[in-house]
């Protein structure tokens, strides 16, 4: 996979693409990753990307020209990029996301900075993601985000391939729960025991030890997850009982 990111602060990925498992696999080449200078495209001896909003109003907005050359140009480069902007409007990342867009060959990450973008830029987006409902300082953090839970499905980066699939949110085997709670050594640290039944070594009972805990976790954490989580006849039951004990009557919270 190729990865390109376009950016007036190119230097912020290059710590991220080159530390720990995204390193790991950049080196390994099982992807490329190329950040770019927006003020590469510019053609004032300033080398200015952003100007005032016409209408009036806060702040300073990207221009259309630069973002426009770049992703271009970054385009002729070579096989044709699924071109993904970063913005608080854009549609909520989660991992199905990541899912999809870790099967391009080619993406590219426009990060915007300022009040945002001259809304003609938009014309050069395939999509348009927000990571959350919070406002940044600039798109650099979404794309890094974004960058790192697309690398890490690519098939080899992590050791283990087992670990991408029963996981908070992965859209394979774990049927939209949250992951159970794990422990390490020491069995028993201060106060705190791990439960006895991980330490029994009969995997039956720790399977279904798992999967009770997911459902607990879920209810508890996240009772919006329920909904849409397969659950047998019997599991739905229970959840019913744990978001009630959890939250109570039901409110437009856990709805
Ligand atoms: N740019 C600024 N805030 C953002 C957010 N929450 N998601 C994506 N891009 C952004």
């Amino acid at each position: 996979m190729i990865i390109d990111a376009v950016s007036v602060f190119p230097e912020m990925f290059e710590p991220v693409m080159s530390t720990s498992i995204l390193g790991r696999a950049r080196r390994a080449g099982l992807f490329e990753f190329h950040a770019h200078d927006l003020r590469d495209w510019t053609h004032d001896r300033h080398r200015t990307v952003d100007d005032e909003p016409y209408g009036g109003g806060q702040g300073m907005l990207m221009k259309v020209e630069p973002l426009a050359e770049a992703i271009e140009a970054i385009a002729a480069e070579g096989p044709r990029p699924h071109v993904v902007f970063f913005t608080p409007c854009g549609s909520p990342f989660c991992q199905a996301t990541a899912e999809r867009l870790a099967t391009y060959e080619r993406i590219l990450l426009v990060c915007g900075r300022y009040e945002g973008m001259d809304e003609r830029a938009y014309a050069f987006a395939d999509e348009r993601i927000s990571i959350g409902d919070y406002v940044l300082t600039g798109g650099e953090l979404p794309a890094m985000v974004v960058a790192d839970a697309v690398i890490r499905l690519l098939p080899g980066a992590l050791g283990d391939e087992m670990s991408n699939r029963d996981e908070s949110f992965s859209t394979e085997d774990d049927g939209g729960l949250l992951e159970y709670a794990q422990y390490t050594r020491p069995a028993v640290f201060r106060d705190m025991a791990v439960p006895d039944i991980l330490l029994s070594g009969d995997h039956a009972k720790v399977d279904a030890y798992r999967r009770a805990d997911a459902i607990e976790r879920t209810c508890r954490w996240r009772p919006d997850l329920i909904d849409a989580a397969s659950l047998t006849p019997e599991e739905r039951d229970r959840a019913r009982t744990l978001i009630e004990r959890y939250h109570g009557r039901q409110t437009s919270e856990t709805e």
